[in-house]
């Protein structure tokens, strides 16, 4: 039997389609490229804007008339399943739609589908953490992300994902420190904890700060990192967990949203835009070489041209190492979405596309910076650049470096000195040291 799965979203939907692959792969389904020769097809979707949901659904579209002609299962997963249900079954060929919380019941619901041709939904919630699944046996690659959290108890008032992904729970400390064992005894050497906001991270009597100095004593000489920050509930404690592990990385994302206090008000944040630059200054004189990166919205309802450009002001001060940048969507049932959507979308259009070229500027501008510097790089594959074969690898601060040197370094760390930035990703070459 043949699974086939496309992963949209977030890094917690990457997270979830490794855990459905290894559930697949133990009950002895391998892995295609090519929808056409799968019995099973995998559609694990996000909801946190509108195009991303535009896109799954013509992709799922496009699936349904492969399952229809080869009678394969069409399953729909992930953030869109949650929200609509049932409703999906109205896409020709869907067979089964299973919310995030229902993962470890996959085997099952595809079992009844292909058995007895019948069409299954499960978006039941469950309390407690999510499913553990048996492992596959699989070599994990060289990164892993290990999932500390469950949906988000903030209240954005942009953001579709806690009525999606319910409240935040938080996954027993032991189960977490057992995963990360279980990855880096197989190999991995670099684990990226991951949650919507894992600073409000509460497991029995550990916080995030706590956990994530367990985490760095459990990885040994695996690198961790940790994704995603919210700036109101981001504490110091956390960056001295970062200078005292040695393998704890110098980075953080660190959503902005807006550099706006009104905007950000309007956004319920929980923050203003002097608190962030405390963070900010914070980490960056406790933490050296620490690099920031974030999330923007531009053409929030009410942004003016004016809020815009002290959202620009604000991001040439705090200098992020790169950043996502979106146009406001408006999400349903969220408290933004009755609030007059009143940028019109060329406005926005513009607002995007100046903000990108300012980060592109500020990104070069911190490249630029590391140009000199010999930095630890865990080297992850061979890449053709041109006509040359190159090793990629990444740094502490999450660049990607290409450099010369043998195949063998793949999978190890190497000293590498920086030559030169075309924007984020950085040229190099093996340092002797
Ligand atoms: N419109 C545009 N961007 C959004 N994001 C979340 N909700 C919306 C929305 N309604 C962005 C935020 C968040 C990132 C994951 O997606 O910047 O940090
Ligand atoms: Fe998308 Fe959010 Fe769901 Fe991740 S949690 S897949 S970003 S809606």
């Amino acid at each position: 039997m043949k699974y086939y799965i496309e992963t949209y979203g977030c890094q917690m939907n990457v997270y979830d389609t490794g855990k459905m692959a290894e559930l697949l792969k133990a009950n002895l389904y391998s892995e295609t490229e090519r929808p056409e020769e799968a019995d099973v097809i995998l559609v694990n979707t996000c909801s946190v804007r509108e195009h991303a949901e535009q896109r799954a659904l013509a992709r799922i579209r496009e699936l349904g008339l492969v399952s229809g002609s080869t009678n394969a299962v069409l399953a729909v997963c992930g953030c869109m399943a949650q929200r609509f249900g049932r409703e999906l079954l109205n896409i020709q060929g869907v067979d089964l739609v299973m919310g995030p919380d229902s993962y470890s019941g996959l085997i099952d619901g595809l079992a009844r589908c292909s058995a007895n041709a019948t069409r299954v939904v499960d978006t039941s919630r469950k309390p407690g953490f999510r499913f553990e699944p048996s492992a596959s046996g699989e070599r994990p690659g060289l990164r892993a992300f290990v999932s500390i959290m469950k949906g988000c108890s903030n209240l954005c008032s942009f953001c579709i994902v806690p009525s999606v992904r319910g409240p935040a729970v938080s996954r027993p400390p032991e189960e977490v420190l057992a995963e990360v064992r279980s990855l880096t005894e197989s190999g991995v050497r670099d684990v990226t904890l991951i949650g919507q906001n894992v600073n409000a991270y509460v497991g029995s009597d550990v916080d995030f700060a706590a956990l994530l100095g367990a985490v760095s004593d459990a990885a040994g000489e695996a690198r961790v990192r940790f994704t995603t920050s919210h700036p109101k509930d981001m504490s110091p404690s956390v960056f001295r967990v970062m200078v005292e592990k040695q393998n704890v990385c110098e980075h953080i994302h660190l959503p902005l949203q807006s550099g706006s206090d009104r905007i950000l008000e309007r956004m319920r944040r929980g923050y203003t835009r002097a608190d962030y630059r405390k963070l900010v200054q914070e980490a960056r004189s406790l933490i050296p070489g620490v690099s920031i990166t974030t999330d923007i919205i531009v053409g929030f309802p009410g942004e003016t041209r004016q809020d815009f450009g002290e959202t620009c002001a604000f991001v040439e001060e705090c200098g992020f190492d790169s950043a996502f940048m979106f146009k406001y969507s408006p999400r349903p049932g969220t408290e933004a979405a009755s609030m007059a959507d009143d940028v019109p979308r060329e406005e926005k259009e513009r607002r995007l596309s100046e903000l990108i070229s300012l980060q592109r500027r500020v990104s070069f501008r911190r490249s630029s910076e590391l140009v000199g510097q010999t930095l630890e790089v865990l080297v992850e594959e061979e890449k053709l650049k041109g006509d040359s074969l190159l090793l990629s690898g990444r740094t502490r601060c999450n660049r990607i470096v290409l450099f010369e040197g043998p195949r063998d370094l793949v999978g190890g760390f190497s000293r590498v000195s920086v030559l030169s930035t075309k924007g984020v990703s950085l040229l190099g070459m093996l340092s002797g040291n």
